[in-house]
């Protein structure tokens, strides 16, 4: 693989351990991926871990970040380098519960200790607190065709299908090495070649419901399986709230990060351009394939209901505000979570949203996701309700004790105000 001199030169220790080792990283990274040079990125986001849980690193000084990050994000076991400040612009994953979400789940004092250790790292090396998987609705919007470097399914997607930038889902690793440095392999999405759509697929059925939208992404992701779907259909417009629903729900069921829609995606205005002369495998959604996602994430039998949770991917101001309204005046009947940024939490509270949510007895949830955190509320729930079919499909791997309906927005927030399910039927 090809080297500037500077990247020889960062190789070679120049400016420092911990940015050789990156360095190194990348290059042993960049050459599995056969990748002929580097590409200059200054947009990361990538996953600080918090020490907490403490099994996650339970071999090492929970608050040692220097270590930690040496670890888990250079891939350099069992040594400690002084981390200097970032060279990128770059911010954290959804991956840090904030002080008020310790105090509502009763967290134990290390939990404590983790976050205050965490944050200092951060400001000390320059890694901004986004602690979001919307970054790209506030702090972190990339351009058209930019390079960048993301680590969640769900931005990634994102990032790629609807703003028409170039990210792989990069791991921990490759995100805490390319912030440090700047770089990262020329391989993967970010080659044009490699965005062409691989199937195509005829949406017969068009959503209408947030729920359906997470149908209609879940049942391709699963369809497709491993590739780049172009999705024809009817669909007018759609939105930048449907559009989060489709490719979280997609890369969830799939590995897919990047999908097109004929005539509304950057990349799709044509259909022959978009297909790059691939003979795509066709594949349709309908109502028996909806029913099917249907039935595989609204899976529970019982009505009560003891927890409900919204927001993931984290809440936009505009569904922070269609909460609030359906929620006015009213009050939850079992606990009620909804999540969103640090950010747009912000702009909730200066709305008069946040305490509209806060009267009808939700907690609002930022810088983190359950079940991610490994930090439950502190009750017992075995019935729960969301409008998140990543939710509904992650929640079991973590509490497989727990049933789950899904449903839209208002389907789970008004049966959050009853306590008892209110179903539909698709
Ligand atoms: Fe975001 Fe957490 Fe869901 S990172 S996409 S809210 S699982």
């Amino acid at each position: 693989m090809y080297l500037t001199d500077q990247e020889k030169r960062i190789l070679d220790g120049e400016e420092g351990e911990a940015k050789q080792a990156a360095m190194d990283l990348m290059v042993r990274y960049g050459e599995a991926l056969d990748a002929d040079r580097l590409l200059d990125v200054n947009n990361v986001m990538f996953a600080v871990y918090s020490p907490y849980p403490a099994k996650r690193v339970n071999f090492m000084n929970p608050n040692d970040y220097d270590a930690i990050y040496t670890f888990r994000n250079l891939g350099v076991p069992d040594k400690k380098m002084i981390i200097p400040r970032m060279h990128t612009n770059c911010g954290t994953l959804a991956s840090n519960a904030p002080i008020e979400y310790l105090d509502y789940a009763k967290a134990p004092k290390e939990a404590y200790d983790a976050l205050r250790s965490v944050d200092e790292f951060k400001r000390r090396v320059g890694i901004s607190t986004c602690n979001t998987c919307v970054a790209y609705l506030t702090s972190q919007l990339p351009a058209f065709g930019e390079h960048i470097v993301w680590g969640e399914s769900s931005a990634v997607v994102f990032a790629n299908s609807v703003l028409g930038a170039r990210t792989n889902c990069e791991g921990k690793e490759a995100g805490g090495a390319a912030a440090l440095i700047g770089k990262i392999p020329n391989a993967g999405m970010h080659l044009a070649e490699n965005r062409h759509a691989t199937h195509v697929v005829y949406v017969e059925s068009i959503p209408q419901t947030s729920e359906e939208w997470d149908l209609m992404g879940y049942s391709i992701g699963s369809q497709v399986v491993s590739g780049i779907p172009l999705l024809v259909g009817d669909f007018g417009v759609i939105t930048t709230d449907e559009h989060k629903s489709i490719g979280c729900a997609m890369s969830t069921a799939g590995s897919v990060d990047l999908y097109h829609v004929l005539g509304l995606t950057p990349e799709a205005y044509d259909r022959s351009k978009c297909l790059g002369g691939n003979k795509p495998i066709t594949l349709k959604y309908g109502e028996d394939e909806k029913k099917k996602a249907k039935e595989k994430l609204d899976f529970s039998d019982q009505d009560d209901l003891e927890l409900v949770i919204l927001g993931c991917p984290h809440y936009s101001i505009a569904q922070m505000k269609k909460a609030a309204y359906l929620l006015e005046g009213n009050k939850c009947a079992v606990p009620t979570l909804i999540m969103t940024s640090r950010q747009i939490k912000a702009m909730a509270d200066w709305d008069g949203l946040t305490e509209i949510m806060e009267a009808a007895g939700v907690f609002v949830l930022t810088d983190t996701c359950l079940p991610n955190c490994g930090i439950f509320p502190p009750f017992a729930f075995t019935s729960m309700a969301t409008d998140s079919g990543k939710q509904a499909h992650y929640m079991p791997s973590y509490r497989p004790d727990v049933k789950i309906h899904l449903g839209s927005m208002e389907q789970c927030l008004n049966s959050a105000v009853t306590g008892k399910w209110i179903g539909r039927e698709v």
